[in-house]
């Protein structure tokens, strides 16, 4: 614990430095009401969709790649395509919002995206209940990884924290992650038309 208080992990600052972030996307979401029906959920999995495009974008960069191993398994952006469909909603269209985005700010984006898992878990559990969707129809997007989501997620923290992520580029991978809640939380209020 002293430790890490001397020199607080990079999955602790992001945590704790992106926590205001976090919050304004419960705001966000709270003002969007998701799970009052079908057409506003569909509305969520839209922006979810050009969130996850932004995010596989960078899967393709070897830099993105050697920081995370298992990229590959990670990423919505098909799961989201196939909700929309299923809910009889388009797929919209739109610029991918992370070209030019690289490492070490990619990290940042992938911290985003990988950490709204763990919220969806909550987020799961409403599109079932209240919408009666599930991790077969329309609720793809929100189901956890096969392996888990305590699992996925502590994997993506070891990557995080690994010596191959130098103290030196942390601010920049902070700088990432609040530009990926940025651009979910554009993404949202163009999709809710709240901004
Ligand atoms: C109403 C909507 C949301 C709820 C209820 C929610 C809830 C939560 C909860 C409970 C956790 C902690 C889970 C745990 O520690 O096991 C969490 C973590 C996280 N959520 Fe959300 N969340 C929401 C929306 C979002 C959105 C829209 C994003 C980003 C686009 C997001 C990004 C994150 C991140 C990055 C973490 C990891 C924090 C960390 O431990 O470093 N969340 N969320």
């Amino acid at each position: 614990m002293t430790i890490t208080e001397a020199h607080p992990s990079l999955s602790s600052r992001l945590k704790h430095e992106t926590a205001a972030q976090h919050e304004r996307m419960h705001g966000l979401m709270d003002a969007a009401k998701p799970f009052a029906s079908r057409e506003g959920y569909a509305r969520f999995v839209a922006a979810q969709y050009l969130f996850q495009r932004d995010i596989e974008h960078l899967f393709a960069d070897p830099a993105v790649r050697a920081a995370v191993p298992d990229i590959d398994g990670r990423g919505r952006a098909a799961a989201s395509q196939a909700d929309l469909a299923d809910l009889s909603w388009s797929v919209p269209e739109g610029d991918i919002a992370s070209r030019g985005v690289a490492m070490p700010e990619a990290l940042g984006w992938l911290y985003v995206s990988e950490g709204s898992t763990l919220g969806a878990a909550f987020l799961f559990k409403a599109a079932k209940e209240e919408l009666g969707l599930s991790a077969e129809f329309g609720a793809r997007n929100l189901a956890a990884y096969p392996e888990g989501r305590a699992i996925a997620w502590r994997n993506f923290v070891a990557a995080l924290d690994s010596d191959a992520v130098p103290a030196h580029t942390h601010d920049a991978v902070i700088a990432g992650a609040n530009a990926a809640y940025d651009r979910f939380g554009q993404l949202l209020a163009d999709m809710f038309e709240t901004a």
